[in-house]
This record gives C-alpha cells, structure tokens and sequence, in this order.
C-alpha cells in the first residue's frame, strides 16, 4: 500500500517537486544554532519547496504551516514537523548522560514515551533523538547529550530510546519519527572541540563507536542525522561509504537520512568544493534531507541538468521523505497531531512530572560517601549554599530548548518539599563563575550566568555565617548548564575557581559536608575528594531537580546511579575510559617502574571508573561461578554471583558482567562490559544474579572487518564496577 501511494504520487511529481521535499527548513525566532535561519518560509511552503520544518510548535502554529502545503500545493503533501526533544518536551528529564546512569532500561523507554507523548501532543512528529555518540573525552560539551564512554550499554540505551519515541505503531498520535544521530563518530573529535577534525580506524569505528547507531537502526529508527564531521577525510554529509555502503548495504537502513543543521554547506569550508559539489556530493552519498543549508533546492535542478547527478537518485531521496510521511499517516491526516485539548491534557502532567523525578533520583551518582553525611535528617539544620543551590534556570540542563525552566524545582524549593520541619537558611556564597569572558561565552544560548554585584569576598563571608549555624551544609556547586553542551568545549574540567574557593572554604569549618554536585560531563574532582566531603553528583537533572534531590538527601531514595563514563584524575589523561588495552608494556604508578605506560605524576587509572557508584547501604558479591569452563561456539555457558546488602538500607544495585578475551586477532580491551542487571534488596537480603554467555557475546569486528568470536580463553567477572580483578576463566571451543 505504501508503495502504491508513494509511487502515485512520484508520478504527478515534478523535478522541482521532488528537490522540495528534500528542503528541511527553520523559521527562527526559536532557536539557532548555526549561523543562519532561514527566510521566507511561509512563500517557499506554498511553492512546493519545502519538506519539512523544525523549531515551530504548538497546534496553532503548525496548522497555518500544514495549510500552506496542503492547500496551497498543487499536489497537497504534508510536512514533517521536527523537534529537538533531547531529554524530554515540556517535562524535562536528566540530561541523558544523567539518565544514562541509571542503567536502567525501561525507565529510559518510558521517558521517551512521554517525551514522543508531549511533543505530538503540540504538534511535532519527528524527533531529533537519540544522540547515540560514544564519547571519551569530557572536553567534547555534548558529552553531555550522550550515554558516555561504551559501545555495548550506549547500544542498549539507543533501542530503548528509539522503542520508547516510535512505540510500536508509528500512526498512533502519541509516537513520532525517531532519529539517531550524529552519524557518524561525531563524539570523536580530535581535542574535545566541538565540530572538529575526527580521523580513527576501521576496527576502532567497528568495535567501540559504531554499534549504538546500528543498534537503533536494528530496532528500526526511522531516520538518521549525518554528523558534523569528517570521516576517513570525506565529511559525513558526503560520505558514501558511510551513508551508502554501511548504511544501507550493510545495515539495510531503509528509512532516511537527513543532514544536520548546515551541515552540507558546511563541506565548502571543508575543503568539498563550491555548494553545487557539494550538494552533488551529498545526494550521489546518500543524503536524502538537507536541513537549512538549501544547497539541494538551489542546484540540484542545475546538476540534474548538467547531468552530475541522476533523476533516479533525486527520486530516491524523495521518496524516502515521502514514505516517513506514509509511516506517520500524514497522508490520511494532515492534522492528526493538531488536537489543541491535547496540549493542556496531555503536557507537564502530574504523572510525567512524577516520572520525571523518579527519573532524576536515578540519574545520581554517590561519587564519596566516607563521611557518612548522607542521608541527613529530615529535621536537621542546613546550610544550603552555593550558586546553584536557589537557581531555577539551570537545573533542566543543556538542550532543553523545548522546555522552559520556569516550571523546574530549584534545590531549596526541594529540599523544602521533601522535608518541611527542617531548617534550611540559603546563601549563594559565590557565582558559579567569576570569569567575565567564560560567562560571556556561555552566555550567547540557552539560561545565563550572572556574576554578582557583591564581591567574592562579601558573597563567602555571608556563607560562612549561614554554615556557622547549621548542622550539616550542603553546598550545591557546579557547572551552568550552558557549560556543556553544543559548541560548549572546554580545556579545563575542574568546578570553577570561584567555586573551588567556596568548598575549600566551608570545608575548613568541620561541619558535616556534602557537595551536590551539576554538570554536563565528568569533571576533575581530585581536589574535592580528598576534603572530609561527601559527594553526590546530580548532573542537570530536568524539571524536577529539585525534588528528586530532597528525596536522595533525606533517604526517600537510596542512590543508585553509576557513572557511564569514567572521570579522569586530570585533562591530561584523557581520554580514561575503562576499556583500554594493557599495551605492551602495561605500567602503574605505584611500584613505579621506568619505560612502562604510565605518567611520572598521576596513575594510569581514572579517579572514578566507568560503573562506578556508591549507595546509602553495601553490597556483597560472592565469587563469580561458571555453569562449565567450556563452551562451544553452538554453546552457551552460564555464569553467576550472589549479591548480598549487607548494610542498613534498602537499595538498588546494577550488577555488571565484563569479560577479558586473552588472545585475540587484534589487540583485545583489558575488559568489556557484555551485560548488566538492575536489582533490588532489602536490608539483609541476598540474590543470585545470572547471565547466559553465547558465543554471540563474544564477537567482535577483526581486522577484515568480519563479526567474530575467536576461540580461545576468556576470563569473567561479575562486578559492581569495572574496577575489579577477574578470578573466572572459560574456554570458548572451536
Ligand atoms: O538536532 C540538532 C543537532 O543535534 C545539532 N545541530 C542542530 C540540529 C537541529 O536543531
């Protein structure tokens, strides 16, 4: 059926035409984040050259829009309205590094679904999300927008994400196209800057970078959003290896592909070419959707002429945006995301809202819990100080632009909330930055960072009189959530000075101390942890930051959060990330030992490795059993632990399962997580956890790029971070 009407229509459809419906395009007056939007928008709708829109919302709005091409057209198609919906519409959640801690993969579904619910509900019906880009450099700002350092869990979290936005029927009203992005290896660039050069081996691409994009478009996600930069030198915009070969040849993607913003004008300051090339460029790769840039409906039309392209490939890409329209059912309904009751029915309900926090308490990672700080009483007296510990804008986080963060909970609303009877007195004690020309910069998108009128000095000895009187201080510290993000790369990872002053301040009081710690990406903390502090970081935690914070304070929620992505002792020593290889010489600081891998000044481990958190109570692994210590490759072991909470809270445990292949073709990571498991236990109680291992588990790409698994030993592990000793070992049989 499907077929039927898409080739009907490519039948009356014109050369101008089908380029219109490869035209993506921006009405501005939202938000930018290239250097041009586009004009004339309503006029260019009504002559056909236009495909679809972006960064319009609301029922209203987007009706004037679908009349212009239903009406106004000669052959009537709808437009694909597209959103930014990141972590989550109008209700926020963490921001997905964040919501990435919480390992935990129906909770991600869900936020999704009430994301894709919210965003439909005002009209929109094509999300720009998952951002799936492996990162291991917390210098890259959209560190922040991904599920950090892993191959295997950001595979995991993109099926849940894209399951979660496309539902299982795409022509319910309630689910909307999903895309994966940035394809491909856009969380690579070279120094942590944003947009810049990213060059790594096939094997390195295969194994550690490309499964989270081919895991979505496995679990069907409809489109795909080319990245900023260049892979093996050809711009992704215009790579046919990747957007061709791999793509569809390989993965059989059969949905599209869509540029991102300006991102094949952009091939010009590349070095592509003029923008006919590279408009040329593009569509022979496999580009169907240029978004905002208007190469394609600027010259394809000339090189069709020239004959540099064909009008089979214009064709093609046409009828590729043609058929997302037929998966939505926009050709039945235009409107069919236009229902105004929706809006006030089906947006920042009190459900969502609840989810949200829910969400958000399981985004936080216990980082430091030795001075047993945590959780403080309900009737305690507390400092609350610090820059962002009454400060509503910063707390959904980066790339929230749908969401307005006036309906967010800042932490001293919270804290309130949670706990009336306590005694909470609020003062900032310093800005978040004192650096006029950081703050300038962060200050061109999204919420603000003001620097006081009051000085430095003023600000402190204010908070140190409010500590003064307190039982306990908890000093909400950070980064603004402009921080991190898009264009928002930085060179230094430690809180900022100004910050820095403030703790090293109030530390020296001897108060019970915990720092409620934001950010967009892993931090340097080397200095903090060694204060007598507790630390708990909260990432940008959405909507509801505020709430779920009070609720992990105050022992309503046991943290239960681990980090994603490794958080290095200095800059220097990123990339850190737990998967590295032991290299010939494999070093460590301590014993230290000349002409092995390792720095003179710090050691070759990260301060905080990837699966790391702690929790208000303990947990026990016993040893890891293994069903057999063989296996074929038709076979399957099973291997086990029994994990006990042996402290005095219930609590919530990701348990991990990491293997070592000893000997391989190609040189083998020291571990690689291949599973995980969410459970839960009461105070004393103990549970065996169990995973099946496969020789599917085991593969991985060599160096002729084929999937394999490689007989040989393998050891094992089942542990609460992937920081452990193996003590297992199996052999996988020819
Ligand atoms: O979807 C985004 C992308 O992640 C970055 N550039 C702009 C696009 C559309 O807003």
């Amino acid at each position: 059926e499907m077929d039927q009407k898409v080739n009907s229509l490519l039948e009356k459809m014109t050369i101008d035409e089908k380029i219109g419906q490869l035209n993506l395009l921006t009405p501005g007056g939202g938000v930018a984040t290239g250097a041009v939007v586009s004009d004339n928008v309503q006029q260019k709708i009504k002559d056909g050259k236009v495909g679809g829109l972006f960064g319009v919302s609301g029922p209203e709005k987007i009706k004037i829009a679908q009349e212009y091409a239903v009406n106004d057209t000669r052959l009537g198609i709808p437009l694909l309205i597209g959103s930014d919906v990141i972590h989550g519409y109008k209700t926020t959640f963490p921001i997905p590094l964040g919501s990435a801690s919480s390992w935990d993969m129906e909770l991600l579904k869900q936020t999704a679904q009430v994301a894709a619910k919210e965003a439909t509900a005002d009209g929109i019906n094509w999300n720009f999300s998952p951002m799936v880009d492996v990162s291991r450099d917390p210098r890259w700002g959209r560190v922040a927008e991904g599920a950090g350092e892993d191959a295997y869990l950001g595979s995991q979290i993109a099926r849940a994400m894209v399951e979660g936005y496309q539902g299982m029927d795409l022509t319910e009203t309630n689910t909307m196209l999903a895309t994966v992005k940035h394809f491909a290896l856009y969380g690579a660039p070279e120094a942590g800057r944003d947009y810049n050069t990213v060059d790594m081996s096939r094997v390195k691409m295969f194994n550690q970078y490309l499964p989270p994009y081919k895991a979505a478009v496995d679990a069907g996600v409809a489109s795909v959003m080319s990245s900023f930069n260049d892979v093996d030198g050809v711009p992704a915009t215009g790579n046919r290896w990747l957007l061709t070969e791999l793509l569809r040849e390989q993965w059989g993607f059969d949905g599209f592909v869509v540029s991102d913003y300006t991102s094949l004008n952009e091939m010009i300051a590349h070095g592509m070419g003029d923008l006919q090339d590279v408009s040329a460029l593009a569509l022979k790769a496999g580009l169907d959707m240029d978004m905002v840039g208007e190469g394609f409906v600027t010259t394809l039309k000339k090189s069709l002429e020239e004959g540099r392209v064909t009008e089979e490939e214009i064709t093609t890409a046409a009828r590729r945006i043609l058929e997302a329209k037929y998966k939505l059912g926009l050709f039945e309904d235009p409107y069919k995301y236009l229902d105004k009751k929706r809006v006030k029915k089906d947006i920042l309900t009190k459900e969502h809202r609840a989810l949200a926090r829910k969400a958000a308490a399981r985004s936080f990672v216990l980082l430091k819990n030795d001075q047993n700080v945590l959780p403080i009483d309900k009737k305690a007296k507390i400092a609350l100080i610090g820059p962002l510990g009454n400060n509503q804008s910063n707390m959904p986080g980066t790339w929230s632009p749908t969401g307005d963060f006036k309906n967010a909970i800042p932490v001293l609303e919270g804290l309130k909330n949670v706990a009336p009877k306590a005694k909470i007195t609020y003062a900032k004690g310093a800005n978040i930055t004192n650096d006029e020309q950081m703050a300038k910069n962060v200050n061109v998108f999204g919420p603000k960072v003001e620097i006081s009128e009051e000085s430095p000095e003023e600000l402190l000895a204010k908070a140190l009189k409010v500590a003064k009187d307190a039982d306990v201080i908890v000093a909400a510290v950070g980064e603004a959530s402009e921080m991190s993000g898009e264009a928002s790369s930085k060179t230094d990872l430690l809180i900022p000075e100004s910050q820095k002053v403030l703790i090293r301040e109030l530390a020296k009081t001897g108060k019970p101390m915990v720092l409620v710690l934001m950010s967009g990406r892993p931090l340097n903390i080397s200095e903090e942890a060694q204060l007598p502090v507790d630390i708990l970081q909260v990432w940008h935690s959405g909507v509801e930051a505020g709430n779920a914070i009070g609720d992990v304070i105050f022992g309503d929620y046991n943290p239960s959060g681990k980090l994603t992505a490794s958080w290095p002792r200095n800059v220097g020593q990123v990339p850190v990330y737990y998967s590295m290889k032991t290299t010939g010489r494999p070093g460590t600081q301590e014993g230290f030992e000349k002409f092995k891998s390792k720095y003179l000044d710090v050691d070759n481990s990260p301060l905080y490795p990837f699966g790391y958190g702690l929790s208000y109570t303990e947990f026990e692994y016993g040893a890891t059993k293994l069903s057999s210590e063989e296996m074929n490759m038709s076979g399957n072991i099973t291997v086990s632990t029994t994990v006990t909470n042996t402290g005095d809270y219930d609590g919530e445990e990701v348990v991990q399962l990491y293997i070592h292949d000893k000997v391989r073709s190609i040189t083998p990571p020291q571990k690689q997580l291949i599973g995980f498991q969410k459970i839960s236990l009461k105070k004393g109680e103990s549970k065996t956890v169990e995973f099946t291992i496969s020789a599917e588990d085991l593969k991985f790409y060599n160096s002729s790029l084929e999937y394999v698994a490689e007989p040989g030993e393998f050891e094992v592990g089942i542990a609460p971070s992937s920081d452990f000793e193996f003590t297992s070992t199996f052999n996988l049989k020819k």
